[in-house]
C-alpha cells in the first residue's frame, strides 16, 4: 500500500482526498489544511487523519507521497519539500504564477530526481484520451490543426479573479497542456487576443475574460484554443483534431444520451454537465490511478514538472502577445 497525505481540502482537495481513499493501491494517511472547518468534516467522512499542519504531514513515516491540492503560491516550498525527503508528488497545476520560480522549482526536482506528476487532469479524461490513441493508431494520418474550445459556465467571483494569475496562466493552461498533448510536436510560436466583454473591470487586474490563442509549431501545425469565463448554456469541452486523412472530434458530454422531441422542440437534449468537477469526475479519477500505479510499477509519470514549466511559458507568450499585439516567439 502506497501511504499518502492529500494537502488542502478545498474544491479540488475533496476529489483528490476521495479517490485516494477509493484506490485499491493506496491508503490516505492524512489531509492537512491550515483551515479546521475544511479539513475536519472531510478527514472524518473518509476516515482518515485530519492535521493543519501540511510540512509536518509530508514528513510522516507512513507517508510515501502527496497530493499538493492547496492554493498556488504554496505549491514549491510544499513540492521542493517533499522531493528533499524523498516522497512523491502529485502537484496541482500551475507550479507556481512565476515564471523563473517554477523553471528553478522544475529544475530542483530533476537535479535530485524526484518523483513529481503534474495534474493535468485533461489528458486522462476517457474521451481525450481517446483521441490521442487514434492519432497514434495513425486514424488521421499526420496532425494538421487541433481546435479547442473550452469556455465555463461564469465568472469566478473577484476574490478568485485578483488571485488568478490571469486567464491564460489560470484557465488556458489546461488547453495549451492538450494542444501540446495533441499535436505532438512543440509549439514556437504564439498569437494571443484577450478582450473584456463580460467585466470590463478586469482592466484593474490586467486580466480578460474571453481570449483566443494561436500556436504554431516549427513544422507548421497548428491550434487554436477559445477561451470564455461565461457559457450560458454550461460548460463548454470540446477539441477537433484535423489530420492528412481525417478528423477528430469530441464533443461535449451530457449526463445521460437522452434525446427529447416534443411540441415545443425537436431533439432537445440535457443541459451540458456544469462544470469540471462533474465534467471532470472520471479524468481526476484515472490521473490519480496513473500516479499511483506509476509509483507501484516504478514506471516513469505521465506527465512531469517540464510539462507544467512548457505550459506555463506558452501562457506566458499569450500574455505578451495580448499585450504587444505581435506573435512571440516562445
Ligand atoms: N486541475 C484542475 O482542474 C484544478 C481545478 C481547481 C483548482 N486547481 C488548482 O488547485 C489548487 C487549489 O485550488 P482550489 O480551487 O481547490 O482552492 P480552494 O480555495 O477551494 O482550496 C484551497 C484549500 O487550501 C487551504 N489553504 C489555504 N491556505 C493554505 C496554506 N497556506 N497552506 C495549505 N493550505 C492552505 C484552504 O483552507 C482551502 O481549503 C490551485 O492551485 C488551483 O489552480 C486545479
Amino acid at each position: 500500500m502506497i501511504g499518502i497525505a492529500v494537502l488542502g481540502a478545498g474544491r479540488i482537495g475533496k476529489i483528490h482526498a476521495a479517490n485516494v481513499a477509493a484506490n485499491p493501491k493506496a491508503k490516505l494517511v492524512a489531509i492537512a489544511d491550515p483551515f479546521a472547518d475544511a479539513v475536519n468534516p472531510l478527514a472524518e467522512r473518509l476516515g482518515t487523519e485530519a492535521m493543519s499542519d501540511c510540512m509536518a504531514a509530508i514528513e510522516r513515516p507512513d507517508v510515501d507521497a502527496v497530493v499538493i491540492g492547496t492554493p498556488t503560491d504554496t505549491h514549491v516550498s510544499l513540492l521542493l519539500h517533499a522531493v528533499k525527503l524523498g516522497k512523491a508528488v502529485l502537484c496541482e497545476k500551475p507550479i507556481d504564477l512565476d515564471m523563473a520560480k517554477s523553471e528553478e522549482a522544475a529544475a530542483e526536482v530533476e537535479r535530485q530526481n524526484g518523483r513529481v506528476m503534474l495534474a493535468f487532469n485533461r489528458r486522462f479524461d476517457s474521451t481525450f484520451a481517446e483521441m490521442r490513441k487514434a492519432i497514434d493508431a495513425g486514424r488521421i494520418g499526420d496532425v494538421r490543426q487541433v481546435i479547442i474550445s473550452s469556455r465555463d459556465p461564469g465568472m469566478p467571483p473577484e476574490s478568485y479573479v485578483k488571485t488568478s494569475g490571469g486567464i491564460f496562466r489560470d484557465m488556458t493552461i489546461h488547453d495549451l497542456d492538450i494542444a501540446r498533448w495533441l499535436l505532438g510536436e512543440e509549439p514556437v510560436t504564439v498569437t494571443a487576443v484577450g478582450s473584456r466583454l463580460i467585466d470590463p473591470s478586469l482592466r484593474q487586474y490586467d486580466d480578460y475574460d474571453t481570449a483566443m490563442v494561436i500556436l504554431q509549431t516549427a513544422s507548421g501545425r497548428q491550434a487554436h484554443i477559445n477561451n470564455c469565463r461565461e457559457a450560458v448554456y454550461g460548460y463548454d469541452q470540446r477539441i477537433e483534431v484535423f489530420g492528412a486523412t481525417g478528423m477528430l472530434v469530441q464533443d461535449n458530454l451530457r449526463p445521460t444520451t437522452m434525446r427529447v422531441w416534443t411540441a415545443e422542440a425537436t431533439d432537445a437534449r440535457e443541459p451540458l454537465l456544469n462544470f469540471f468537477l462533474e465534467r471532470y469526475t472520471q479524468a481526476y479519477r484515472a490521473e490519480l490511478d496513473a500516479f499511483v500505479d506509476a509509483l507501484s510499477d516504478d514506471t516513469e509519470m505521465p506527465t512531469t514538472v517540464r510539462d507544467g514549466v512548457k505550459a506555463l511559458r506558452l501562457a506566458e507568450c499569450a500574455v505578451e502577445s495580448v499585450r504587444t499585439g505581435r506573435a512571440v516567439t516562445v
